[in-house]
């Protein structure tokens, strides 16, 4: 069942997610990243939205107006003969159920926090996806070169807010106009940061002093912080455990980096941090066994769907993350759910948008292949095993609306087209048990949008929205008890998703509160699998 090979093509690969609050500084560290790997050589190339070299895909309008991406990224990228594969999560008013979904497709997340903002709400919202895999989590605490929180309070922020266990593995000499660079405390060294930025070089320059009591340190940052670096180092070694990879991997405790991506402090910590702890391919359960990436035959599942590549063949483009095997370009995969084996040739890779034919591909690489919608988040590809992979699911929405047809004629197309949109992803469909309307939902704003648009675009359909009182929406089960008379009574709550599941849409948390209370014999989920 092993083999050689296949071994060490799998222990060089790393695929992680970063997460953040908008304008934490995600594109900035990505970017940095994409220097240190040599995907990009000059800054600015990722922010250059529209005229950069990878510029995001344009493939509608509404991206163009807006300037940024519907679209998710796949990087991939070598350092220090790792390959890292990095999934872009959407992110500022792109953000969407992608988002969420693509957290499920790796094996790793560096969540970044703004330091003089600490804790975001987003952030909170994405480590809670997370918690259900129990991922791995890097920390960075990002923008010390501005005025930030103090360290020890940040830690306790993440601790409290993030039930997460902190291990800081470097820490900062004093933050904004007196930030004097990084002391690594496992590697004893530390980084002084002399501002003295060069672009070309990619790294400030810095110097390095081999242990925190080396009086070269009074020099370069004077007495008083020397003395007051020392004291909070001895305090820091008293607060927090010894990093622990096992408890890491568990999802318990954090390694925590500080730094500024602005000025290219801290990422390399970070990225040896991702070679060296952050877990090769992992193993991964579906409906009937757990899949080993070591197997030697080809197992894939879908975590997103991205259509219009081409909008005259309504072009759809599954991303697949692979779990076992590999990908051999002209093999035979089946998929299992509409129980058809396909052969698929022209499979590529992505770089920032860009695609790449690709002839072979290993567990945790994400590749992608066209379809014509016959293919579903959370669709699994094998050599041929009936097996689904699970874990791969809807979340509850979070913003809601009506949608109504300008032209009542077309209601055939809007029904045809948002089974479709709902299939890909796009948006959530549910009908009213007492109505006849649709409501609509999603985890982003733009989310609407992109349906009104592409139901113009690709199915003729003119619509649009009006208000509605929901505000959270939970999939109904009953532990083991009838639920007619729930039913019976919630009727105005009630309504059908695409699959026929149930689902409460609340007006508000309290009005959901008091159901969670009546009725103890019914759950009242966040996530549907697929
Ligand atoms: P995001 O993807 O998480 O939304 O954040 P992004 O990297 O776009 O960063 C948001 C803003 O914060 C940008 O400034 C960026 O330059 C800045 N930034 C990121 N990292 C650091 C850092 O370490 N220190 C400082 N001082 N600033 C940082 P902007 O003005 O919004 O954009 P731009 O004009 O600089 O591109």
């Amino acid at each position: 069942m092993f083999d050689v090979n296949h071994n060490i093509e799998l222990n060089k690969r790393r695929t992680f997610a970063i997460i953040s609050h908008p304008d934490a500084g995600k594109t900035t560290i990505t970017e940095k990243m994409l220097l240190f790997g040599k995907i990009i050589r000059t800054s600015g190339t990722i922010k250059g939205r529209g005229t950069g070299k990878y510029a995001k895909s344009d493939w509608m309008n509404i991206e163009k107006e807006r300037g940024i991406s519907v679209t998710t990224s796949v990087i991939q990228f070598a350092y220090k003969n790792v390959l890292i594969n990095l999934l872009d999560t959407p992110g500022h008013q792109d953000f969407s159920e992608d988002t969420y979904r693509i957290l499920t497709a790796v094996d790793c997340c560096l969540v970044v926090i703004d330091a003089a903002k600490g804790i975001e709400s987003r952030t909170k919202k994405l480590i809670d996806v997370t918690r259900s895999h129990n991922t791995p989590i890097i920390t960075f605490i990002n923008k010390l070169d501005r005025d930030s929180l103090d360290s020890i309070e940040l830690l306790d922020q993440i601790e409290q807010e993030l039930q997460l266990n902190c291990v800081p593995i470097t820490w900062p000499i004093s933050c904004g106009k007196n930030f004097k660079g990084i002391y690594h405390l496992y590697d004893k060294y530390i980084h002084l940061h002399l501002n003295q930025i060069t672009e070309k070089s990619n790294i400030s320059s810095l110097i390095s002093l081999s242990d925190v009591l080396d009086t070269k340190l009074d020099h370069h940052i004077g007495i008083d912080l020397s003395v007051q670096i020392r004291e909070e180092l001895e305090l820091i070694s008293n607060i927090y455990p010894f990093f622990n990879k096992n408890k890491f991997l568990k999802g318990i405790l954090t390694p925590v980096f500080f730094g500024s991506a602005l000025k290219n402090f801290g990422i390399d910590h970070l990225l040896m941090s991702i070679i060296k702890w952050a877990p090769a391919p992992l193993k991964r359960q579906s409906d009937i066994r757990i899949v080993n990436p070591q197997e030697k035959k080809f197992t894939g599942f879908v975590f997103k769907i991205q259509a219009n590549m081409d909008l005259k063949h309504r072009d759809r483009v599954a991303f697949i993350r692979i779990v076992s095997g590999q990908y051999n370009k002209g093999m035979k995969i089946r998929h299992v759910r509409i129980k058809k084996d396909i052969i698929v040739s022209n499979v590529f890779s992505f770089i920032a948008g860009e695609r790449f034919a690709i002839k072979r591909a290993y567990p945790g690489d994400v590749i992608g292949f066209h379809n014509h919608g016959t293919i579903r988040i959370g669709d699994t590809f094998t050599e041929g095993e009936e097996i689904k992979f699970i874990g791969i699911p809807s979340f509850a929405p979070e913003i809601f609306r009506r949608i109504l047809l300008k032209n009542p004629l077309k209601q055939k197309q809007l029904i045809k087209g948002l089974i479709q949109l709902s299939e890909e992803g796009a948006i959530q469909v549910f009908r009213p048990i007492i109505n006849s309307h649709i409501i609509l939902g999603a985890i982003g704003i733009l989310q609407f949008d992109v349906v009104i648009e592409r139901l113009k675009i690709e199915y003729n359909v003119d619509a649009i929205y009006e208000k509605v009182n929901i505000s959270l929406a939970r999939w109904i089960r009953s532990k083991n008890c009838d639920i007619t008379s729930f039913q019976e009574k919630n009727k105005t709550y009630l309504a059908f998703d695409n699959s026929k599941n149930l689902i409460y849409l609340a007006p508000n948390a309290a009005n959901l509160n008091i159901s969670i209370q009546q009725y103890p014999g019914i759950s009242f989920h966040k996530t549907r699998e697929q």
